[in-house]
């Protein structure tokens, strides 16, 4: 008999440029990855979350400690990727050089950024199964530091997306500053600082050591307030920023058109979205079509279905009103 299969791709098949870089090492998981695990984590309660907000997400663990991802080998063909990336850097209201959507210019990156081994990894730490994002421009975004001193490399913000690993590709330890900072509080704790316009309580800014290049840390980026402060000297900072998602659909989607739009092509975000999407809802469906559940009644077959239409009537939504949202920061 034949069968009908939808082979759904989780990397687009196809790419939004031309140029890749010149010389990119072949991703070997065997070679470039030293995986281990994190000393400590903090919670979402000892940042201050409810349990309300808490029910939205499917692990209570906030962030880590820094963690090795990368061998020796690893940062070594990472930096030498990075620094081919850096002919491609953008800049948007918050961040002054970034490259993103790398993953559509190095084969190595995109295979680290998808790889299976790292994600397992990630999702042991976080206590429940994480994919890498479908969306390339936020799978993997490379920072660099400003062409001007003493500007900080991000501002205070959270990402739009569910989690997501701030892996150094330089040492830290070589340079003054260039620190990767979080804050020991909620979203709405620093907007009512940003509000009441106080400056953020020193005790509250935490500094994870950081051992050096490969080394990372793993948080809710959304949930998470975090920064990277400016270099005091001139010198060498490069960090990828990766991106994961819940596998588990009954957590609901998390991104932000209107906002990657101010960071990415608008053609290419509106792309990315309804790939990503589309990838969420087909997987859904997939289960009414392989293990249809033949105990439900129609009413339950119908709310089933209708959780779907839901999902797909929000992402048209957010295209539909992605448009004129300023970016959202708090600041420096
Ligand atoms: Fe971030």
């Amino acid at each position: 008999m034949s069968t009908f299969n939808v082979n759904l791709c989780h990397c687009s098949a196809v790419s939004p440029y031309n140029d890749m870089i010149v010389d990119d090492p072949v991703f070997d998981p065997s070679v470039h990855l030293a995986l281990e695990m994190p000393a400590y984590t903090i919670s979402m309660t000892d940042l201050g979350y409810d349990e309300e907000v808490r029910a939205n997400t499917p692990t209570d663990i906030a962030a880590t400690s820094c963690f090795r991802i990368l061998s020796d080998e690893g940062v070594a063909a990472m930096y030498h990727v990075c620094q081919q990336l850096e002919a491609f850097t953008t800049s948007n209201p918050r961040v002054a050089r970034n490259t993103r959507g790398g993953i559509y210019r190095s084969n190595f990156l995109r295979d680290f950024s998808c790889s299976p081994e790292v994600a397992a990894h990630h999702s042991q730490i976080m206590k429940t199964e994480l994919t890498p994002l479908a969306l390339g421009h936020n799978l993997a975004h490379v920072n660099y530091p400003p062409l001007e001193l003493g500007k900080n490399i991000d501002k205070w913000h959270v990402d739009t997306l569910q989690v997501d690993t701030v892996m150094f590709v330089t040492d830290p330890n070589q340079v003054e500053g260039g620190e990767f900072q979080y804050f020991k509080g909620t979203k709405e704790d620093i907007a009512n600082l940003r509000d009441l316009e106080q400056p953020i309580p020193t005790h509250k800014i935490i500094t994870p050591p950081i051992k050096g290049a490969g080394y990372a840390v793993l948080q809710q980026g959304n949930y998470v307030v975090h920064q990277a402060s400016a270099l005091r000297t001139a010198g060498e900072r490069i960090t990828l920023v990766n991106g994961y998602s819940y596998a588990d659909m009954a957590y609901p989607d998390y991104t932000a058109v209107g906002q990657l739009i101010h960071a990415d092509p608008e053609e290419v975000v509106g792309a990315e979205y309804c790939h990503h999407m589309a990838l969420r809802i087909g997987r859904q469906l997939q289960a009414f079509t392989n293990q249809p559940n033949f105990q439900l009644s129609l009413q339950a077959q119908a709310e089933s279905l209708r959780k779907v239409q839901t999902e797909l009537q929000l992402a048209i939504e957010q295209l539909d009103n992605a448009r004129g949202q300023a970016m959202h920061h708090f600041g420096d």
